[in-house]
């Protein structure tokens, strides 16, 4: 792991050094790791991981040229991998009673059709990024709404709070709310726009997506459209739902009679491939799932809300054994919790025949989602010369962790982290080596919070 030998202290000399220490916890596969008790990663000010090792041994490289943030008993893992969920639905969690088409209609169609308003647009933007720091999640695979300015706001918030996210405006074109059905051209060229504006900003840290909600809402012209934008601009994300619900299949299957699968009606507008990710995907067969395999599509697992809307079970053998890329995603509000360790533990809740191991859970959250998201060169884990997206972790916060956790094993710490695991238990999240999150300093900002919304000034919903 660590490199020392190869390094003399003149590598390092001018550059301004910070080395993090804490028990380090990285995946590398789905079973195995790099687990450092009393661990360091020493990060350059680009933010860039210059090395991750033991400290004892590190240090001696580093004498005098590195500033050192000792984090004590408390746990450094790479960030958290979200691989769907929505900005506008942070103000509808927690809705039940009703199933996708339902809930869409009753709670999410009105909550997204505010954000034709700027002011709104911005103050629920600035909260849900707030949000995703503080749950850990350090690359975010984001649906707006159709509205192009308050996609525009997104995007620079985003960009001004330091976050990494993969985001752009839903496209709607039929069978939907009058508020938000669009005029086809108009909505192919406001995500064009917007694509142009921000796909590749400050480095590649926000990536543009192009996102047809789903088939029922999209036109073939839209799909089309979507599909030429996709391979028009280089690096650019194609994100959707796919095969949520049974309802939703019938209704697809009715728009597409000659379609062969759900799968095929995207696959036709040329809407799969690298750099797809195609949210639950539960409803598939066997050849849906070889033609997203051939076609290096990725999937969303989002088990949390396949549990609240009671949509149906994900195939994890299946799709794992097709050897297609997936990751896991909140899918915020369709899951009630933002936090990757409460997907975590749902994921292993609803496989009731299968143990997934911690290990793997732990790397579904993190690397597996920047594989699925194929940006594992980039983050996902602690590594040397990957980008410095990390979380500081204290599971103590938490009742029933026992305050020698550290001393237990480290499949023991991380089975911790997920089934007791939630926001509380992170101390700071850091992206590219900036901090976006320090559990400290934001307990004042949500008292503020507290204090405008009783005194009726700020309405979140
Ligand atoms: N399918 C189409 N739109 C949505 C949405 O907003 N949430 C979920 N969970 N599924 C969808
Ligand atoms: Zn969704």
């Amino acid at each position: 792991m660590t490199k020392t030998s190869t390094r003399g202290k003149n590598a390092f000399r001018g550059k301004k050094l910070t080395a993090y220490l804490a028990h380090i916890i990285s995946p590398k596969t789905a079973s195995t790791l790099t687990n450092i008790p009393r661990g360091a990663i020493v990060v350059d000010e680009e933010g860039k991981i210059v090395e991750v090792g033991e400290w004892f041994k590190l240090k001696r490289n580093y004498d005098g040229m590195v500033q050192v943030i000792d984090y004590g008993q408390k746990i450094i893992t790479p960030g958290f991998v979200d691989l769907h969920l929505h900005l506008p639905q942070i103000t509808q969690t927690a809705r039940t009673g009703k199933t996708l088409l339902g809930w869409l209609d009753s709670y999410v169609f009105p909550a997204e059709a505010r954000f034709a308003d700027k002011r709104h647009a911005r103050k629920i933007a600035n909260w849900f990024f707030d949000e995703l720091a503080r749950n850990g999640t350090t690359l975010a695979n984001v649906f707006t709404t159709v509205h192009k300015d308050a996609t525009d706001i997104a995007f620079e918030i985003a960009a001004a709070k330091g976050h990494r996210v993969i985001m752009g405006k839903v496209l709607m074109d039929k069978n939907s709310p009058k508020a938000l059905t669009e005029d086809t051209e108009t909505s192919l060229k406001d995500a064009e726009e917007l694509c142009k504006r921000w796909h590749g900003y400050d480095n590649n840290r926000l990536i543009y997506a192009f996102i047809p909600r789903f088939a029922i809402t999209a036109s073939k012209e839209l799909l089309t459209g979507c599909g030429k934008l996709w391979k028009k601009y280089k690096g650019t994300y194609l994100h959707t739902h796919l095969a949520e619900t049974k309802d939703e299949c019938t209704f697809v299957k009715k728009q597409y009679p000659s379609a062969r699968s759900y799968v095929d009606v995207y696959a036709s507008h040329n809407l799969t491939g690298k750099n797809s990710i195609f949210a639950h995907s539960i409803y598939l067969d066997d050849k849906d799932l070889r033609a997203l395999k051939e076609s290096q599509s990725s999937l969303a697992h989002c088990a949390s809300a396949n549990f609240f809307l009671k949509s149906g079970f994900f195939p994890f053998s299946r799709i794992k054994k097709a050897g297609i890329k997936f990751g896991l995603g909140s899918d915020v509000a369709g899951g009630p919790q933002m936090s990757l360790f409460s997907v975590m533990k749902d994921t292993a809740y609803m496989q009731m025949d299968l143990w997934i191991s911690p290990r793997e859970l732990f790397y579904l959250g993190t690397l597996g989602g920047a594989k699925a998201a194929n940006l594992d060169k980039v983050v996902g884990s602690l590594e040397e010369g990957k980008e410095a997206d990390f979380v500081v972790i204290d599971p103590t916060r938490r009742t029933g962790v026992p305050n020698d956790m550290l001393g237990h094993n480290v499949d023991e710490i991380l089975s911790t982290l997920i089934y007791l695991g939630d926001d509380r238990m992170i101390v700071s999240t850091f992206v590219r080596g900036r901090k976006i999150f320090d559990a400290d300093k934001t307990r004042s900002t949500d008292k503020t919070l507290r204090s405008t919304k009783s005194a009726g000034k700020l309405k979140l919903a």
